[in-house]
């Protein structure tokens, strides 16, 4: 499938410029603002690349185009769910492309989940393979399977478009591929619903394909894939299975507590570790998993959302633990002499350099934007709340960010901490964005990581997962477009 003619291509440019130009708002810094432009119209032309290639099939999505030193050509459950969800969150620029582009995607995962797989039979634990080749086939070498947060993700990209199609006369079309009110579930989102219903309290491996356990960021995915599916299963008349979900969800959300530890202060990333790489390669557990969760799954108005105070000292830590321990970090200004906020990895103890484990870990981009996308998302927060309250959780955080040792208290509006404490969280994201940009390659390319030491580029190259966590950020950071909706 071609997608960018260079027409079209010239036409996404002008509409960019037209209607999603609201850099006024942080009018602040030229050079930064322009870069954004570019990247987020690179970025969409690059996910749209990596989607539906001429050797693939149609709806498929490559992790990378790097087939060797690391072979990334493959369809994974998760980040295609993650690149698609921006697809679709950024369809006002492209309405009928991104529509096609998601149904194409729907058909595809509906073949995955009726492939038997080495996670297990079609429709049942098969639900679960983290991974399949481009063409459709099952992965059939040794992996960290199954790995249960693709098919809530999964669940969350497809929702938008089952929506839209039921508003807009397509009902077919949901019915026969989406959600079909009935059991044994064969519908993409009702089978996967059906399976985190059923299975979410099984071990599964991580996101980072290493560890088997119960994992914080595959549980709250799972949350909310279930809340929201509760939400449509009732609109599809399918009265029984939301009370199941929400039921299901319920408990979930009772479990994410347990992942708040007394002794460490902050969210731990596992629980109940029983395989993969060994408990003793990652003492900390501290994780930029808590992270990605509150972004990819937390809710406005909910627990551990980036607005929870154990999200907020969690993150505190990664950001502590990360700017000691990358020399690249130590440099903190770029060469216009602007803040840089340390790049941000994995885990500390992350010995996955891109290409093996025998290496050391490094800063990647996508949880760098991320780390931007969850400071200027708090700061929302705080702003339709009018207030902040300092708590012993949420102090050093918030102490750091003012650079002043703040007391326990309430600040509101008007008060001139609650205005440093918003101003500090928008310049700091900048930062962390100015960090990616600055290890960012010729063209707006981004790789998976970026050297811990130097600050090259490594590891698969043209992640697709690095360009959607950039629109993801750019959609939150020009949100008075309204670019999105779900
Ligand atoms: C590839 C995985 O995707 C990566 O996350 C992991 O660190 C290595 N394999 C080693 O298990
Ligand atoms: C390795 C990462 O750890 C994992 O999260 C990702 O799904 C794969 N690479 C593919 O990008």
């Amino acid at each position: 499938m071609k997608i960018w003619g260079s027409q079209q291509a010239f036409l996404w440019l002008a509409l960019g410029s037209l209607s999603v130009g609201g850099a006024s708002t942080f009018a602040a810094e030229p050079t930064l603002e322009r870069w954004i432009e570019f990247q987020t119209t690179n970025s969409l032309d690059r996910v749209y690349r990596a989607i539906s290639p001429a050797d693939g099939a149609l709806g498929s999505v490559m992790a990378s185009p790097s087939r060797t030193r690391p072979d990334y050509y493959f369809h994974w459950i998760r980040d295609s769910a993650l690149v698609m969800r921006e697809v679709w969150a950024f369809r006002a620029l492209r309405p009928e492309l991104a529509r096609r582009t998601l149904m194409d995607y729907a058909l595809f995962s509906r073949r995955n989940q009726a492939t038997d797989n080495r996670s297990g039979s079609a429709y049942a634990e098969g639900v679960g393979e983290p991974k399949f080749e481009m063409t459709g086939e099952a992965y059939t070498a040794d992996w960290g399977r199954p790995q249960s947060d693709g098919p809530a993700l999964r669940v969350l990209a497809l929702l938008g478009l089952a929506d839209d199609l039921m508003q807009t006369g397509q009902s077919e079309f949901v019915y026969r591929n989406l959600y079909a009110p009935e059991m044994p579930a064969r519908t993409v989102i009702k089978a996967d619903l059906e399976y985190v219903a059923r299975y979410w309290s099984d071990p599964s491996f991580d996101l980072w394909e290493e560890v088997k356990g119960d994992h914080f960021y595959t549980r709250i995915a799972q949350w909310r894939a279930l809340e929201e599916g509760a939400v449509f299963a009732r609109k599809m008349r399918d009265p029984e299975a939301a009370t199941y979900y929400r039921s299901e969800a319920a408990r979930i959300l009772d479990s994410l507590d347990s992942f708040w530890s007394t002794s460490k202060n902050y969210l731990v990333a596992t629980r109940n570790w029983v395989g993969g790489h060994d408990p003793s390669e990652k003492p900390s557990l501290l994780d930029v998993a808590i992270v990605l969760g509150a972004l990819h799954a937390g809710k406005p108005g909910f627990p551990f959302y980036v607005d929870d105070d154990r999200v907020i000292a969690t993150m505190d830590e990664l950001i502590l633990a990360f700017e000691a321990q990358y020399p690249v970090n130590r440099e903190r200004k770029n060469a216009e002499g602007e803040p840089m906020s340390p790049g941000i990895g994995r885990y500390p103890e992350d010995r996955y350099d891109g290409y093996s484990t025998d290496g050391w870990g490094n800063p990647w981009f996508l949880t760098t934007h991320a780390m931007a996308e969850a400071f200027l998302r708090l700061r929302t927060e705080i702003q339709i709340k009018g207030e902040i309250r300092i708590t012993v959780l949420n102090r050093p955080f918030f102490s750091r960010l003012v650079n002043e040792s703040l007391s326990l208290s309430r600040l509101r509006e008007g008060d001139p901490t609650y205005a440093a404490i918003l101003d500090g969280l928008r310049r700091q994201s900048d930062a962390f964005l100015r960090r990616a940009k600055f290890h960012t390659g010729e063209g707006g390319r981004q790789s998976e990581q970026f050297n811990r030491d130097h600050g090259e580029m490594q590891g698969a190259h043209d992640l697709t997962w690095s360009y959607a966590s950039f629109l993801s950020l750019r959609r939150i950071r020009e949100k008075d477009v309204n670019l999105f909706t779900r």
